[in-house]
């Protein structure tokens, strides 16, 4: 089954579109240049029904995300928290991802366009664990990356930006292609950032250490992650 050949409801730019019928024109802009920005939110079956994890916070970073790109959202985080809610009950979902973004359109090319619409969709599917469910007990290899991270001077590493992600593609490419499950990517000190698709963290002595975010995503499960942690007592060194 394809991403676009399935049935259900997209929301585009305030209107739920049939599955099939979500399309944009070749001439999208952000389809040539990667300035976009976009969330992947998990919902989790639960006896309540699907509970999504931290959605607030998802649409806080894809509107942080939108300002560092200067690109105005129009809509309000509140029309889109109810989008992203309803894409999953729309779609009869029991557990799910919701993938939502904001991009340009096709009113002109050029890195100078300047008239360009800012449209913003949201899908939600059921997608199963991000490494695999397998892995999930067993455990990854990981590879470090002959890619350096992100430079927080050249692309903005707070912003989850689609252009961002080449970055993560090429290094996840390498490690899966030599055996690898993920990629470890340092940061242009040599300091580790972050993996492909995720933050990282490591126990040493009792402590949990994990890199700061000048190289590597602000994740919201590493803000969750180390907020359970200091209620447990661990202390976690950035
Ligand atoms: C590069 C990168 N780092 C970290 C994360 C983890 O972020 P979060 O915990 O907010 O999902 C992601 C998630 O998509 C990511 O793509």
């Amino acid at each position: 089954m394809t991403m676009d050949d399935r049935d259900g409801v997209i929301w585009m730019d305030g209107e739920w579109l049939p599955w099939r019928e979500a399309k944009v024109h070749v001439l999208t802009h952000t389809l040539h240049y990667g300035a976009g920005v976009f969330e992947g939110i998990r919902a989790y079956n639960t006896d309540k029904g699907a509970a999504i994890f931290k959605l607030q916070e998802h649409t806080d970073r894809l509107f942080r995300s939108a300002q560092i790109l200067m690109m105005n959202v129009p809509f309000t985080k509140d029309e889109l928290n109810k989008a992203q809610r309803e894409a999953i009950s729309l779609n009869q979902l029991d557990s799910a991802y919701i993938r939502t973004m904001c991009f340009y359109g096709s009113e002109g090319m050029g890195l100078r366009a300047d008239n360009l619409k800012v449209h913003v969709m949201v899908a939600a599917w059921e997608w199963g664990a991000y490494l695999g469910d397998e892995n999930l007990e067993k455990g990854i290899r990981i590879r470090t990356s002959s890619y350096t991270r992100n430079h927080v001077n050249s692309t903005m590493c707070k912003a989850k930006a689609n252009g961002n992600y080449i970055n993560s593609i090429l290094a996840l490419q390498e490690a899966l292609s030599t055996g690898y499950d993920e990629a470890l990517l340092l940061d242009h000190e040599g300091f580790v950032a972050e993996g492909s698709g995720e933050n990282l963290f490591i126990i040493r002595n009792g402590k949990i250490f994990t890199p700061e975010t000048t190289s590597a995503l602000e994740g919201i499960t590493r803000e969750t992650i180390m907020i359970i942690a200091k209620e447990h007592g661990y202390e976690v060194i950035e």
